[in-house]
């Protein structure tokens, strides 16, 4: 009974002494962990700290990807011809944004951009880019891609411009357009700006029809929607 006692005021002690209990039963309270900076004799370097792995996606302070794509960061670290400005920063050696793509113009570019665009964008913009995603049901109005009074999309407009609106995003709050500098490499968000420009070849105004050799420009008057995404 003593020893029970005992026992069982001493698992008692951290609720009364400032000094940590003895725990006779332990109960997994209190877990073995490693201090930062410490040694280990378990890893064979006899460091505490894992070096980060190959590929890890930085977040938070270490990398401020806004200030660290900036044309000075990337003038540094990257070459200052004018392709490699512009891959990072979308801008023109004058601050303009930059007309046409600083990557190759190919399939594997486009292929990138598609699977980033469907992952990404397409739950807002649409599949065809068209602002029809399933977010519209929620009163969430995406831009169209075809709309030709968009500031930065429009056809014709510098590819630039998407680029920022892809760095920094537009709009801002809960219903603007969120910035993918976090999820999108400069190189990814150049392949999704190709893919966008290839959705947008995909349409052709009316006005242009005849232009077309007639069976095509037939075909395409009488294209009807699909059910499923006619709104
Ligand atoms: C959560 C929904 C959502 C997602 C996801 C989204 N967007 Fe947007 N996007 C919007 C909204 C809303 C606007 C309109 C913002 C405004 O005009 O204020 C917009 C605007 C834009 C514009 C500017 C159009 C213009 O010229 O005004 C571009 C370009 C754009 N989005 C591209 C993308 C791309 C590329 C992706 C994927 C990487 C993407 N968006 C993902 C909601 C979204």
């Amino acid at each position: 009974m003593l020893l029970a006692a005992s026992i069982s005021f001493l698992g008692n002690r951290s609720d009364n002494f400032t000094r940590p209990a003895w725990q006779v039963f332990p109960d997994m309270d209190d877990q073995d962990k490693y201090l930062p900076q410490r040694t280990s004799s378990f890893f064979d370097d006899g460091r505490a700290d894992r070096p980060v792995p190959n590929g890890a996606v930085h977040r938070g302070n270490e990398l401020d990807i806004k200030n660290v794509f900036a044309s000075q960061f990337s003038a540094e670290q990257f070459g200052d011809d004018t392709k490699s400005i512009a891959l990072n920063t979308g801008l023109k050696t004058d601050g303009d944004p930059y007309e046409g793509f600083p990557i190759d113009v190919n399939e594997e570019n486009l292929t990138l951009g598609q699977d980033k665009y469907t992952l990404y964008c397409a739950v807002c913009h649409g599949v065809s880019g068209d602002g029809n995603g399933p977010t519209k049901a929620f009163n969430l109005v995406a831009a169209s891609f075809f709309d030709t009074a968009r500031a930065y999309s429009a056809p014709g407009k510098p590819e630039g411009g998407i680029f920022k609106v892809l760095t920094e995003g537009v709009g801002g709050g809960a219903t603007g357009m969120a910035a993918f500098n976090d999820r999108l490499s400069p190189k990814e968000r150049w392949a999704v700006i190709l893919y966008i420009r290839a959705l947008q070849k995909t349409r052709v105004p009316a006005a242009n029809l005849s232009s077309l050799p007639s069976d095509l420009a037939n075909t395409l008057t009488n294209l009807k929607p699909e059910p499923s995404i006619q709104n």
